[in-house]
């Protein structure tokens, strides 16, 4: 028998939880860390994408480039988009591609900073669990890889995006590779339950500069093209909070899509090893800033009033360079 009592504390509980989830938004549940600016207040970092293949492809040459512009910029950190372990991620915490692809590559000392790293479809392939581990990060302390996360630099709030559990063909698709999917399913509360943080973050932040990272692409002109699960379940957040940049790979490309549809800017920095050339479609000129087929990286500065963008290809000359300005006190 449920007592009067019982009841009316369940009514209220349910009210309460009802409130919560509904009536006043919820605070994100993803991981945050703090990662100080410049003494001030700018920042700048490096983005590579697409890179774990044991130096091959060029993988050592935009390296070592990545290690001279990083000494010029003095980079604050490094963030990867993704697919950093060909070509099944990796086999665990002690598979030695860790060495081969990362620890032994990007050995230059501007590189010996916070790296921030995505997973991308390849590294679905392997262990997942082993690229998350606290184990590699005792191994390099440089390593930091999570599902999705916030980096909160203060000037500007960088969103790490999960994004190959959105797409439906690696589920679907019988003649696909096998994927790691623990901790995934059931992926419809997965993809809800990161969308509902995503926007929570986007909507709480206060720095200037919003910034969403995940390594499937929304729009390019490549050989994978848009990724229209993203168009359909992350573009509208992204759209509604005013995010400035939205950075990716997969397409091993580099590339500036300036769309009119918005103010985002969709930057792809996949070339971070095997590059697809001439793997490209039209697009329309007006908003195609940048298609390079081959190999390189991209570099971001930002400060209270500007972002400038430049991408490199595997020799460091500069492809494009891109910027853009608020007002110093504008509203956020
Ligand atoms: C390495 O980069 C150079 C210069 O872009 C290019 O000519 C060459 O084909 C690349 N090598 C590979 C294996 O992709």
């Amino acid at each position: 028998m449920v007592s009067l009592w019982n009841k009316t504390m369940i009514a209220t509980l349910m009210f309460t939880a009802l409130l919560s989830c509904c009536v006043f938004p919820s605070t994100a549940e993803l991981p945050r860390f703090d990662h100080k600016a410049k003494a001030d207040g700018s920042l700048s970092f490096l983005v590579v994408g697409d890179w774990g293949r044991r130096g091959g492809y060029n993988q050592t040459e935009v390296a070592y480039q990545m290690g001279i512009i990083g000494e010029e910029l003095d980079i604050d950190f490094i963030i990867s988009t993704g697919d950093n372990f060909y070509d099944n991620g990796l086999t665990g915490v002690d598979d030695a591609a860790f060495f081969e692809s990362f620890v032994n590559i990007y050995t230059a000392p501007a590189l010996h900073k916070q790296w921030y790293n995505v997973l991308g479809n390849h590294d679905y392939r392997g262990d997942v669990e082993a690229q998350l581990s606290p184990i590699l990060r005792e191994i390099d302390s440089r390593w930091l890889c999570l599902r999705s996360f916030i980096v909160d630099a203060e000037i500007a709030e960088f969103i790490f995006v999960d994004t190959t559990p959105f797409v439906d063909k690696y589920f679907t698709d019988p003649e696909d590779d096998v994927y790691d999917w623990s901790g995934i399913r059931p992926r419809q509360n997965y993809i809800a339950n990161l969308q509902n943080d995503v926007d929570s973050a986007l909507r709480e932040s206060t720095s200037k500069w919003k910034i969403v990272v995940g390594h499937h692409t929304i729009k390019s002109a490549g050989s994978h093209g848009n990724t229209h699960e993203l168009a359909l379940q992350l573009l509208p957040i992204l759209e509604a909070n005013k995010v400035d940049l939205y950075i990716n790979g997969h397409d091993h490309c580099l590339e500036h899509i300036s769309s009119s549809d918005s103010g985002i800017q969709y930057l792809t920095s996949g070339g971070g090893s095997k590059a697809w050339r001439g793997d490209v479609s039209w697009w329309n000129p007006m908003e195609m800033k940048l298609y390079y087929d081959g190999q390189g990286f991209m570099s971001v500065q930002i400060t209270k009033t500007e972002v400038d963008i430049a991408f490199y290809d595997a020799f460091g000359n500069v492809l494009h360079k891109w910027s853009t300005s608020k007002q110093l006190y504008a509203a956020v």
